[in-house]
């Protein structure tokens, strides 16, 4: 069904002009978000806060740039300009904390798709020259690079992999889960990673961190979200063998990981990537808005309650607290899937091709979000913790992310699609230069739908260089149609 013809029944942020506009809106919706009418600039703005890790590694503010895949390596999986120029609006961000800048897969059967970068003796010049290029730009930019930390984004994409053709997945899957199996074509009966396949794939983790600790990169991140691989070991409560059923089994793999890599590559930071809670799979309803793809219980939702539709933090707190078993002190926090819930991931106005109309006002999931990461925060002070979810804020993205800050709800501001359209935000909001309306990303969700549709990603509503292309002409037609 296609979604162009629906019209969205919220309100759009922008229309949200003066302070009181905004809290009388929230207040209608029950929408519990706070925020700072007054933004503060300079050394004195919670924006600018520095932080130094346990490991000695500086992080020099409170801006952090999230990882996004962009669909465009070589097939070898090596950068290709377009990645280098996504790299180089990362890096003259003014963010000063690099968080991936994208998922780079550890073995190409586990690619997301087959332009997804590969960690392989064969591209280490390649992202050699990507950690370069991040620090040249971002000196000249802004004088030096102290408190700039780069790492890397390691993934398998699991039940996602598509490593060979754009059209054709090729699912790597821990346990047959009744909705998801089904969703995606595969029989009941499709066979499962074994143990030993699990043992390599942990093996390939380690080598590919110790390559990103060669190349420059000053910390990996073992990615346990979206319903990936490392985010499925979670919720494998139905798999039988040392890596499911019983939590301390579902945890096996990121410490068998940190481990390896405590080993091999000494001094290398570590960072999680989390959905800290999930919910179940949504589809699209009759009037094209999303609902839920099953009935209750549902068990499956790791940090959600068994209705699948509530949050409930308690097995993700017991994951974090073997990761602090573990020494890791940078948590980056996200939810859901933007495979099968979307609208809890990633809140937009207008979903991508193959979502849905968005089932509450998206400022539900940015709340939902903010409100998860300061339960977090509360429980586990010494995390270092990344907050996701903001673009859809728009106008009100500081006023708001400023108030998290100074309330200690997070100690990052994770930003992703807004720095899509808008890379220089961050270094907008550290000077006190009032936000440029023009390339504040609208959640029209075209970086989504592209590469859903065999593109490359990228913000082609709102960014020169990628509105005049020609494949911009074809993503009008996909969404008309
Ligand atoms: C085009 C695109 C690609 C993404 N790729 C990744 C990825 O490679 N790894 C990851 O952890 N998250 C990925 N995400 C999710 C974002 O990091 C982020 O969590 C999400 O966009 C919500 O933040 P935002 O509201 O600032 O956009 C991607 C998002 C987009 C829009
Ligand atoms: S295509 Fe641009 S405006 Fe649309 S969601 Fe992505 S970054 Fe935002």
């Amino acid at each position: 069904m296609s979604l162009g013809k629906y019209k969205s029944q919220y309100p759009r942020v922008a229309q949200l002009k003066t302070a009181e506009k905004l809290r009388e809106h929230l207040d209608q919706e029950g929408i519990d978000l706070e925020f700072d009418e007054n933004l503060n600039s300079g050394e004195n703005s919670p924006f600018a806060k520095t932080h130094q890790l346990r490991s000695g590694n500086k992080i020099g503010n409170a801006f952090c740039i999230l990882p996004m895949e962009g669909w465009d390596g070589t097939t070898d999986g090596k950068p290709s300009e377009l990645t280098k120029r996504r790299w180089k609006n990362f890096a003259i961000s003014g963010a000063k904390l690099l968080w991936g800048c994208e998922a780079v897969a550890v073995q190409p059967a586990g690619r997301a798709n087959p332009n997804q970068l590969i960690m392989n003796e064969e591209n280490l010049d390649d992202f050699e020259e990507l950690y370069q290029l991040v620090e040249r730009e971002h000196k000249t930019a802004f004088g030096n690079s102290d408190g700039l930390l780069t790492g890397l984004q390691l993934t398998h994409s699991g039940r996602f992999c598509k490593p060979n053709s754009k059209t054709k997945m090729e699912p790597k899957i821990l346990y047959s889960h009744p909705v998801l199996n089904k969703k995606f074509g595969l029989a009941e009966d499709y066979p499962l990673m074994t143990d030993g396949e699990i043992s390599e794939l942990i093996d390939d983790y380690v080598i590919a961190a110790v390559r990103a600790q060669k190349t420059g990169y000053k910390f990996v991140d073992i990615k346990h979200c979206h319903g990936y691989l490392g985010h499925e070991f979670l919720s494998a409560y139905d798999r039988d063998g040392k890596y499911g059923k019983s939590l301390e089994n579902r945890t096996r793999f990121i410490r068998e990981i940190v481990a390896g890599i405590r080993a091999e590559a000494p001094g290398l930071d570590i960072g999680v990537r989390m959905s800290i809670f999930d919910w179940m799979p949504f589809k699209q309803g009759p009037e094209g808005t999303g609902i839920p793809a099953t009935e209750g219980p549902y068990k499956y939702a790791f940090g959600g309650n068994e209705t699948g539709l509530e949050v409930d933090l308690s097995e993700s707190f017991q994951f974090l607290k073997e990761l602090e078993k573990l020494d890791i002190e940078l948590l980056c926090t996200t939810a859901g899937s933007p495979y099968y819930n979307p609208h809890i991931q990633r809140p937009a106005l207008f979903p991508p091709s193959d979502g849905y109309m968005p089932p509450e006002d998206p400022l539900h999931g940015v709340a939902r979000q903010i409100a998860a990461v300061s339960e977090v925060k509360k429980a586990f002070p010494n995390f270092y913790a990344v907050g996701s979810g903001y673009s859809y804020l728009q106008e009100w993205l500081p006023n708001i992310a400023q108030n998290v800050l100074k309330a200690g709800k997070a100690d990052s501001i994770g930003l992703g699609r807004m720095v899509l359209s808008y890379p220089e935000l961050p270094a907008d909001v550290l000077e006190g230069t009032p936000m440029k309306r023009a390339k504040i990303c609208r959640t029209f969700s075209d970086c989504t739908t592209a590469p859903r549709n065999g593109m490359i990603s990228g913000c082609f509503p709102l960014d020169p260089f990628y509105k005049k292309m020609e494949i911009h002409e074809t993503l009008k037609t996909i969404k008309a149609s």
